[in-house]
């Protein structure tokens, strides 16, 4: 008898613990589920290289550089600095963006090894005629190539 209300006694102290414990296992449980929702609203637009898929310029300006520079190229200050792309005069020289987006540039990530020569052509292209861009002289793949 005295044996069993050591049991009870022990079980009592245990319960709080396991309580806490479960709520312990909830809780981290709830933080790495965050960044997985998080990633539901926005579905990574890599292949399985880790290549992006997207072919044309609008398509990786949304995939890529939105994140960053803002839908409309109006760049963004905050945590960080972001750039505006939108009326930049410093994209009058293709092989600026270019060699931005090869190889990033402080903050900017580089995407060398994520695009190819034909969509690092296609997104500088996209910037440098939309958001008050007026730059026509087409980049090409082969310039892009010489960049790399
Ligand atoms: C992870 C955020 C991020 C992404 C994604 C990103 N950029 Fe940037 N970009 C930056 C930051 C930060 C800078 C400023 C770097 C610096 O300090 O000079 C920058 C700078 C630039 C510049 C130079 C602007 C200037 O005035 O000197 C260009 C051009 C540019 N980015 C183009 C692009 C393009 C095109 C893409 C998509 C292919 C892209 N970026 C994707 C963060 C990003």
């Amino acid at each position: 008898m005295k044996r069993l209300m050591n049991r009870i006694r022990l079980l009592a102290v245990r319960a709080p613990a396991l309580v806490v414990f479960k709520f312990a296992v909830a809780t981290i449980a709830a933080q790495f589920a965050l960044p997985a929702a998080a990633s539901d609203t926005t579905p990574p637009p890599l292949s399985e290289g880790g290549h992006f898929v997207e072919k044309d310029g609008a398509a990786l300006y949304g995939a890529i550089c939105q994140g960053c520079h803002m839908p409309q190229g109006q760049g963004a200050k905050g945590a960080g600095m972001y750039p505006a792309l939108a009326a930049n005069p410093r994209l009058a020289s293709a092989a600026y963006p270019a060699y931005t987006v090869l190889h990033g540039r402080n903050g900017m990530p580089g995407f060398a090894e994520r695009l190819s020569d034909e969509q690092v052509a296609e997104a500088v292209n996209y910037v440098r005629s939309h958001f008050g861009n007026h730059y026509t002289d087409p980049l090409t793949a082969a310039d892009v190539a010489k960049l790399r």
